[in-house]
């Protein structure tokens, strides 16, 4: 109740859009925040937890089109591409929308992804339209890069997710004490996570637009994943099937690795797909959920799914995503959560849905430096906005590369290396401490760089490092 009293004098702040806007996000917060109340236990009971039937997670080569499908066309024009863009590129050192952060020749996350969707309409004589769900934190400045592409073959929308309060800790109360955005007040809020994505897609209005228009499912993704492109085998299996049996959301899943342990699985629980996130697995079984071999594959949020059901399903208020309650620590020192939904925790709301094992190339994320790193190389090649492994590479396999905290931050990464070297034949990379890479050097099998505390190394440039341990102050 004082939770409500509390909410109910911020809003009594705002007049105008705003109100409105607050007014629908004050109503989905007391929501979410009713259920955190009543929630008894974990959300799952792992006695119950079964393996899905095969049928249900398709091998991506079961429902790949041996050719080019019929009326691809057609289905094109019942689809849209949907990226999720509510995030900061805070954790690579960078101010401002991640997707706004160069990757690839000059190109950043968004630069490619319309690059991509153009290519897609040019070929195919298509109008597939792009929408990005924007947060209080990226809309300004995603919003003032966009006129960039008004001459583009792509028509983008963008709607923006809700404004949640941040709630201190102990006391559950929010810790705004107005609704302003800058200076003492601008900790308070946060944006929920993206399985905001349902309820404010449809109450932006854009849904119904686009149901107006003919479309007919969403192909929503992670814009830091570059290997998240329209998959035309997936989006025709989606055309294809009988209406009494229409899959209503396909999530691609892929094999997991030892670096994967984290991501969200795929589980069968009380006859349906569920999605098992790390934050609602019981503390007893973490490491049996981190294991690659009872849970073999995990969550690329690479996501297809039917517009007409978001909507049934939004205007039944029926969909009840886990809660993800995720605690922070403020500058000042202050405890507070922030409770949150992931997008791909809706597959149990959802008829007929399916999971599709898809290879590891369509997941490509980048998170850290080390990932851009391997994306900046001669690993892959850019074209029409979509990154592949370059065929000189003879292993499958990318190099495992771990830089340490002098390239965290974007701006750090870039001026230690005068160009990226040549990655081709590189197994594992491991670089730490003070360490900077002259022009065009070769990085082949295990190179590993340690400058130890107070030293420096500079790689010189045209330098080999092959199967080399480089460190202290030693010079190669
Ligand atoms: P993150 O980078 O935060 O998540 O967001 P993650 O570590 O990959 O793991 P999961 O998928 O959350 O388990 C992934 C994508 O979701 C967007 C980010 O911009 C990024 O594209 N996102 C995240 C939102 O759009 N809104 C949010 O509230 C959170």
């Amino acid at each position: 109740k004082t939770m409500h009293k509390e909410l109910e004098m911020l809003l009594a702040l705002s007049t105008g859009p705003e109100a409105e806007i607050s007014r629908k996000d004050f109503d989905g917060f007391k929501s979410i925040f009713h259920r955190f109340l009543q929630r008894k236990g974990p959300s799952v009971e792992w006695a119950k937890i079964q393996r899905p039937p095969a049928d249900l997670i398709q091998p991506y080569d079961a429902i790949k089109a041996s050719c080019l499908p019929d009326g691809v066309t057609a289905s094109l024009n019942k689809l849209v591409v949907v990226k999720l863009n509510g995030g900061l590129g805070t954790s690579m050192g960078c101010k401002g929308p991640k997707s706004l952060i160069s990757v690839s020749n000059e190109n950043t996350f968004l630069d490619l992804t319309v690059q991509q969707i153009e290519h897609l309409n040019k070929t195919y004589n298509t109008d597939v339209p792009l929408v990005l769900m924007n947060s209080f934190n990226t809309d300004e400045d995603t919003n003032k890069i966009l006129q960039k592409y008004t001459h583009h073959r792509v028509k983008i929308h963008t709607f923006n997710q809700s404004r949640y309060p941040r709630i201190n800790k102990e006391s559950l109360l929010p810790i705004a004490k107005d609704l302003g955005m800058k200076g003492e007040t601008a900790d308070a809020w946060y944006p929920p996570g993206h399985g905001d994505i349902y309820a404010s897609f449809h109450n932006s209005g854009l849904l119904d637009t686009l149901l107006a228009e003919g479309k007919e499912y969403i192909f929503v993704s992670n814009i830091d994943n570059l290997g998240a492109t329209v998959d035309l085998s997936i989006l025709q299996h989606l055309m294809s099937r009988p209406a009494d049996r229409r899959c209503e959301f396909i999530m691609e899943v892929t094999d997991k690795t030892r670096a994967d342990v984290k991501g969200g699985t795929l589980i069968q629980y009380e006859d349906h797909l569920r999605l098992l996130e790390i934050a609602q697995v019981p503390k007893a079984h973490v490491d049996e959920f981190k294991s690659v071999t009872k849970f073999k594959i995990f969550n690329t949020n690479n996501l297809w799914i039917s517009l007409p059901a978001i909507k049934r399903l939004q205007q039944q208020n029926a969909m009840d995503l886990e809660i993800i309650v995720n605690p922070k620590t403020l500058d000042g020192g202050l405890n507070v959560i922030q409770l949150e939904t992931a997008v791909g925790a809706a597959i149990k709301c959802f008829e007929n849905a399916l999971g599709v094992n898809v290879p590891r190339s369509r997941f490509l994320p980048v998170k850290t430096t080390s990932d851009l790193l391997l994306v900046m190389s001669n690993l892959y090649s850019l074209d029409a906005g979509s990154l592949t492994m370059s065929k000189k590479r003879e292993f499958p396999s990318t190099p495992h590369v771990k830089l340490g905290s002098s390239f965290t931050k974007v701006q750090d990464f870039l001026t230690r290396f005068e160009n990226i070297p040549d990655m081709l034949e590189l197994d594992h990379l491991t670089v730490s401490g003070d360490v900077t890479f002259g022009k065009n050097v070769s990085l082949k099998g295990t190179v590993i760089i340690i400058a130890n505390h107070g030293d420096r190394i500079d790689i010189p440039a045209g330098a080999l490092l092959e199967n080399k341990i480089v460190s202290g102050n030693l010079r190669i």
